[in-house]
């Protein structure tokens, strides 16, 4: 396990819950030294810290005693986090920016960074700083999802700094890899898909693909090696993954049916269509004043096909995403497709539906009564359905 963990506490009014996460570092063995920012000091001051870690806390780039500070640091740590992560140090560690001494040391760290951004919920929706959060994480730095909740503004909305325990449960699951799916190779499927009318046109659905990328890389995490056949998606490829990019129903099933026999694990969280166009116009079809009829054919059912064709070491999980009756629905799936796990869960709800980068789902096995999920990030849903799929192949990693 690697031990050194430097947090930078950030000018955010969530910074004086820093300081529990701090000692939460501490107690689970985490040798911790801080950093603040100079506005992350006028919320909470640089003693506090002192005292929980007997370290100096770093607040000022090149002090008289220690110019190289930020260098030092950056070769010291095994990882660097940053809590409350703000959307100015957000964005500027993203492009590059580095004029104090939290963003230099995140500059030239070469660890894993970790943020978990905390802010007002408007700030967090604004275009630019999701671009920057998206920027980030195509550069292999680590974001957690900020939690939906009472906000200092006195309303509800998304951008809460997560609990101490929820922010070292995720760190510990993005800083030590787990083996409980170490030697496996798991395949899954990801995001909507196109069924085209014509060259230009297509029906789809409002997939984000974020549940089959969070699985990919929970998978990743438990030291699998991962396939993820994805349709078209606003995702960034998830590092280390293999990512095979499809459009149609046909070209997933053909993608998939072709790693079929290399996989151990196959989990179908795509939003495949059930009707494809019968026959695509070949050119742009042009109005010309009278009704279209559309004809559609039932498209291959990818996980019932994969199911069919298994073999008895193989394990196959299905998503049941539903509107009504979903518990009915998918014990009606895990049988009829003869599944070994259904994952259910309810579009239906805003909150969690399709698209919204939270879930809730109830996982269905034929030995088990079905286990509720308790609404959270996509991430904690993935690494919960991925220790799920561990249990079943007697594979749990003695951390969790
Ligand atoms: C009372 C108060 C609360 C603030 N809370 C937040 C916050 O929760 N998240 C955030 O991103 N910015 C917040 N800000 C704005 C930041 O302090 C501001 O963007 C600052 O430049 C951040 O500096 P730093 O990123 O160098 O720490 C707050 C400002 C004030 C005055």
């Amino acid at each position: 396990m690697s031990k050194h963990i430097v947090v930078a506490v950030t000018g955010g009014i969530a910074a004086y819950k820093a300081a529990t996460v701090v000692r939460t570092l501490i107690k689970d063995g985490w040798d911790v030294r801080v950093m603040m920012t100079n506005q992350a000091t006028k919320f909470v001051t640089p003693l506090t810290f002192t005292t929980l870690t007997g370290h100096a806390v770093v607040t000022t780039l090149g002090p008289a005693n220690q110019p190289l500070a930020h260098v030092e640091l950056a070769r010291w740590a095994d990882a660097m986090v940053v809590v409350p992560a703000t959307a100015n140090v957000l964005s500027k560690v993203a492009l590059g920016i580095a004029d104090d001494v939290v963003t230099t040391t995140l500059c030239a760290a070469v660890c894993p960074r970790l943020f978990i951004p905390a802010m007002n919920d408007q700030m967090y929706a604004n275009p630019a700083v999701q671009r920057n959060i998206t920027r980030l994480r195509a550069d292999g730095a680590r974001v957690m999802e900020p939690a939906t909740g009472m906000l200092a503004e006195g309303y509800a909305g998304k951008g809460r700094l997560p609990a101490p325990a929820e922010i070292s449960t995720w760190l510990y699951q993005q800083l030590v890899p787990g083996t409980a799916l170490a030697g496996k190779h798991v395949l899954v499927t990801a995001g909507p898909t196109r069924e085209y009318l014509d060259p230009i046109r297509y029906i789809t659905n409002p997939s984000s693909g974020r549940m089959g990328y969070a699985l990919a890389a929970a998978a990743r995490n438990q030291g699998a090696e991962v396939t993820l056949v994805s349709g078209p998606t606003a995702l960034p490829p998830v590092p280390g993954v293999t990512l095979v990019a499809v459009q149609t129903s046909a070209e997933m099933a053909q993608a998939v049916f072709a790693r079929q026999t290399q996989a151990d694990i196959i989990i179908a969280a795509a939003a495949v269509a059930d009707y494809g166009v019968e026959h695509p116009a070949p050119q742009k079809i042009k109005k010309n004043g009278a009704e279209l009829t559309l004809h559609l054919h039932q498209t291959k059912d990818i996980i019932a096909t994969v199911a069919q064709n298994k073999r008895p070491d193989q394990y196959v999980v299905g998503f049941a995403a539903e509107t009504t009756a979903v518990a009915e629905h998918a014990r009606a799936k895990l049988q009829s497709k003869q599944l070994d796990m259904v994952v259910a869960n309810d579009v239906g709800k805003q909150a969690i539906g399709f698209g919204s980068r939270e879930n809730a789902v109830t996982i269905f096995t034929p030995e088990e009564t079905p286990q509720a999920v308790a609404q959270a990030s996509k991430q904690t849903i993935a690494a919960t359905i991925i220790q799920a799929i561990a249990r079943h192949l007697g594979q749990v990693s003695d951390h969790q």
